[in-house]
């Protein structure tokens, strides 16, 4: 491997943390997080190893479905910044070498989106082919409400129009019809408008649902919606040849690779694991390696330039929606028995470090799971300083409360009003403060701490990033060992994912008698006897080795 391609290919070994500019820091205390509060806080992220931020929907917005509801594509909510403070933040980003990137919600618009407005005026409207309308809602439409507890179908009469529009979210997030070839082409302008600015990609929101087009009249006679998907990836590539598209396409493994395109990778650059990470809750309810292990096994190699994405938690309920109802009831069992917790059916409101009741052994684990498995990892913003949720919240909001920066009033963040805040502040247990940013700095022992170095290893083995993986057979079904390979070097990570500690068995091809394995995560050298070790792990125990040969000189 040339060392220029793993520059060319930063997402293979990014950080990447997500954050919601509303809640993150408050620089004029007027109670709602803003650009200049980001922009200020954008050394943290570095000092912690984050290289690359997902900024979630910054664009004006009636803020309905926090910000997933988007009334101009080409502006800066005014509560967050101008265009200016924007293009600032992205000058401090880029000072640090750390990459932006943001969502990119085309699925659908606001209803109060100008575009709508003139659609649903009169079916003479420039805009009427814009989004989807039918006379009768069709029996054979789309099948699946996203959000049950609120919608009862995907379709709703619009007055003014006299006719139904398709709505694949909430009623007021009429779907655009992306087989309109000027749909397609406005989606492309608004990709090159960001772009021009600045960004270095997109998180792309609901991708199957954007490429749908079961909802139109002709679907029949449509073009691949492939096709269209490779067009974007096409022009996003021409305008600026790093930047990527990480999908949110939460599907069963056969039918998510078909969104990274052929074998080049020419759609998707990355698709989040939904499989994977719905697998590893399952592994910890179960406290046995088995069902991570399997998903790892099966899960396809990705597209050569390609990279799946690794996330424990996002800003969305933790959906368990393609586990087996039986798999599902043993994870709400272990982590969200009360029905207050669960959403959807499908889901948990809740954060990590509560569902795991606080116990820093076993967060420690999954993050050292997150950082060593492969993929890219992707961080919620709090995850860092295990920030809890609040139950008292309505819906999705629990997991979505102001960042914790000190024990001050308001988290530290934001010197504003308590009553005027964007959103309140998690109590209790979790609350700023046993919870926070300034704590944990001070603190070599915090979640924070262990956060920083599993970041440093990561970013310190290309194996880990780039190498050839495989999970390795042994006889402890509470363990997952696996190994990454790439260049002749080796990486080989534990984790143990039972309350009792325990010795493992394995048989490391390729190692020989003399070599050594070193620990990357704490102090220690096993020697290696002829491909064969015995190692030990903690309760919830884990470890990274490097196998170091004779003579080799390690630097830790
Ligand atoms: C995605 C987002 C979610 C949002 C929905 C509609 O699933 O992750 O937060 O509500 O799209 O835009």
């Amino acid at each position: 491997m040339k060392l220029s391609h793993t520059a060319d290919l930063w997402w293979k070994n990014a950080v990447v943390y997500c954050l919601d500019v509303e809640t993150f820091f408050d620089a004029n205390g007027d109670g709602c997080g803003d650009f200049r509060g980001l922009a200020q806080r954008v050394g943290y992220l570095d000092e912690m190893g984050v290289t690359c931020i997902w900024l979630m929907p910054f664009y004006p917005t009636p803020d309905r479905d926090d910000g997933y509801d988007i009334t101009d594509f080409y502006g800066v909510d005014s509560r967050l910044g101008t265009g200016g403070e924007f293009v600032e933040f992205l000058q401090v980003a880029r000072d640090r070498g750390i990459r932006v990137i943001a969502d990119l919600v085309v699925n659908h618009t606001s209803s109060r989106h100008p575009w709508f407005q003139s659609a649903r005026s009169s079916p003479e409207s420039p805009h009427r082919d814009w989004y989807v309308w039918r006379d009768k809602p069709p029996a054979d439409g789309p099948e699946g409400v996203v959000f049950p507890d609120q919608e009862k179908s995907l379709w709703e009469y619009d007055e003014q129009a006299g006719q139904y529009y398709l709505h694949r979210f909430y009623k007021h997030q009429p779907d655009l019809n992306v087989a309109n070839p000027a749909v397609r082409d406005e989606i492309m302008r608004v990709l090159g408008y960001w772009l021009h600015l600045g960004l270095s990609g997109f998180r792309v929101d609901a991708v199957p649902f954007l490429l749908e087009t079961d909802g139109a009249l002709d679907a029949e006679d449509l073009p691949d919606p492939h096709a269209y998907l490779r067009d974007l990836r096409a022009y996003l590539s021409r305008r600026n040849g790093e930047a990527v598209l990480l999908g949110e396409v939460n599907l069963p493994y056969p039918d998510t690779m078909r969104f990274f395109g052929d074998e080049d990778g020419d759609e998707l650059t990355m698709c989040f694991d939904f499989i994977g990470m719905q697998r590893l809750y399952l592994s910890l309810a179960r406290q046995q390696a088995g069902p991570l292990a399997e998903a790892l096994r099966e899960r396809p190699e990705q597209p050569k330039d390609a990279h799946w994405a690794t996330f424990v938690r996002n800003h969305d309920e933790l959906t368990l929606d393609k586990l087996s109802e039986q798999e599902r009831q043993e994870v709400f069992d272990a982590f969200g028995r009360e029905p207050r917790m669960q959403l959807y059916g499908r889901g948990l409101r809740r954060r990590l470090p509560p569902m795991l009741d606080g116990d820093p052994d076993r967060i420690r684990l999954v993050y050292s799971l997150l950082f060593s498995l492969p993929g890219t990892p992707v961080l919620f913003y709090g995850e860092e300083i295990g920030m809890g949720e609040e139950l008292s919240f309505e819906g999705r909001n629990a997991v979505r409360t102001p960042m914790q920066w000190s024990d001050d009033d308001n988290a530290g963040f934001s010197t504003g009003d308590p009553e005027k805040l964007v959103a309140p502040v998690v109590q209790g247990e979790y609350g700023p403060s046993k919870v926070n940013v300034a704590s944990h700095l001070r603190d070599p022992h915090s979640l924070l701490s262990w956060m920083k170095l599993l970041i440093r290893r990561y970013r310190q083995c290309p194996e880990l990033a780039w190498g050839r993986y495989e999970v390795l057979p042994h006889e402890a079904e509470q363990v997952l060992a696996h190994r990454a390979d790439q260049d002749g070097g080796t990486v080989v990570a534990l984790h143990n994912f039972a309350g009792e500690p325990v010795e493992v068995a394995l048989r490391l091809d390729g190692v020989e008698s003399g070599d050594r394995l070193v620990d990357l995560l704490g102090d220690g050298v096993t020697p290696v006897g002829d491909g064969r070790v015995s190692l030990r792990l903690d309760r919830y125990g884990c470890r990274w080795l490097r196998v170091v040969k004779p003579g080799e000189v390690f630097l830790p």
